[in-house]
């Protein structure tokens, strides 16, 4: 060992690297109980044994026992024996719970194929990303779990309250554009609220486009393209448009802004919604996930934004408040509003032509 070293930081350093290992692990353990159904046997049974919820959800025992001891040994599930075990409701609302806001199972399945994770190095040598479609088989999923509970939780009945008017015109019949849509899912629970208005989504994302196609094939009100949000036409003419989570993914995100300010009417409205993030670092620290977000960044957000060549290169948490309201007001928006909403994630913006 080399002498000059500090024991003590060294340990550190070393538990603190074989901990996101062990992270790793227990997210493809998480991934199988949720694919294997194993978290909603538990959801609401109380004490069980391996025995037991081997029965009911036609596992292996003996499987199921080490499935059960690597998840209490993670703190997601109770025991106090090694033996009979429980699923808190509170654990359940997070594991086992589709419906709920809190729900995160379905996120651990985005595991990235090697040819992804080349891509990336490769990236790191020539500056240019991955965009949303070169992310692998499957991975347009990846997205509408991470985000989908919240917005199912929220879009429709705490966010459109608090937009000025907008409720009104969706409720009589407005022109709705989803801008950077991905699979629908706002379309989705939008159209399903305020069938009287129409909604068009933009994604350059073929994939993801070719999933929400499917979602909307019988509606008359649904219309998709796979471009990006440059290529919006000025003949748009929308009373309401929403950037969900996605400004922070396009390599112009500046260019986007002024081809929706074109696209919306004198009296529209703009939805933002833009993951939480501040302009210094100190600031930033206070998310208790931020080595999340950023890896999330390399290997998604910032890889999207890179895409290009002359790109912005914002990625998760590149697109602040004080930029947001710059670029607004540079691509033609008077006014600009955040609004308070309980999302512990993103942060919501009301913009006006
Ligand atoms: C994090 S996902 C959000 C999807 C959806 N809005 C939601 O909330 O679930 C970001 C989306 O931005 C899309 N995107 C990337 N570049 C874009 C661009 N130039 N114009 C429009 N959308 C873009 C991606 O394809 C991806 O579907």
């Amino acid at each position: 060992m080399d002498e000059d070293l500090d024991l003590e930081k060294l340990l550190k350093y070393s538990l603190d690297t074989w901990l996101f290992k062990q992270g790793e692990m227990v997210s493809l353990v998480i991934h199988l109980g949720h694919r294997l159904g194993l978290y909603e046997a538990m959801d609401g049974i109380g004490n069980t044994t391996a025995e037991e919820l081997s029965k009911v959800t036609d596992c292996h025992e003996r499987w199921i026992l080490e499935w059960l001891r690597c998840n209490a040994a993670a703190g997601l599930i109770k025991t106090s024996d090694g033996s009979n075990f429980e699923l808190e409701p509170e654990a359940a609302a997070v594991l086992a719970q589709s419906d709920k806001p809190t729900y995160a199972a379905a996120v651990f399945a985005n595991l990235k194929p090697i040819e992804v994770i080349d891509g990336i190095a490769e990236a790191f040598k020539t500056g240019i990303g991955l965009s949303y479609d070169g992310q692998g088989d499957g991975s347009e999923h990846a997205v509408e779990a991470m985000c989908g509970p919240m917005s199912k939780a929220l879009l429709v009945s705490q966010v459109l309250p608090l937009l000025n008017g907008v409720e009104e015109k969706m409720r009589e019949g407005a022109r709705v554009l989803d801008v950077g849509c991905g699979t629908g899912l706002a379309i989705e629970l939008l159209s399903e609220a305020f069938p009287a208005s129409t909604f068009i989504g933009y994604d350059p994302s073929s994939r993801a486009i070719a999933v929400a196609r499917e979602r909307f094939s019988s509606h008359k009100n649904v219309e998709l393209f796979d471009l990006g949000a440059e290529s919006i036409p000025d003949s748009t003419n929308a009373d309401f448009v929403m950037t969900l989570d996605c400004l922070h993914d396009m390599p112009r995100p500046d260019i986007a802004l002024k081809a929706i300010h074109g696209a919306l009417k004198d009296d529209g409205t703009l939805l933002v919604k833009e993951i939480k993030s501040s302009a210094t670092w100190t600031d930033n620290l206070r998310n208790p996930v931020l080595a999340l977000m950023y890896a999330t960044s390399i290997t998604t957000c910032l890889s999207s934004a890179m895409s290009d060549t002359d790109t912005l290169g914002l990625g998760t948490l590149g697109l602040n408040p004080e930029l947001l309201s710059a670029m607004i007001k540079e691509a033609g928006f008077t006014s600009f509003h955040q609004h308070e909403v309980e999302d512990p994630t993103n942060l919501y913006y009301e913009i006006r032509p």
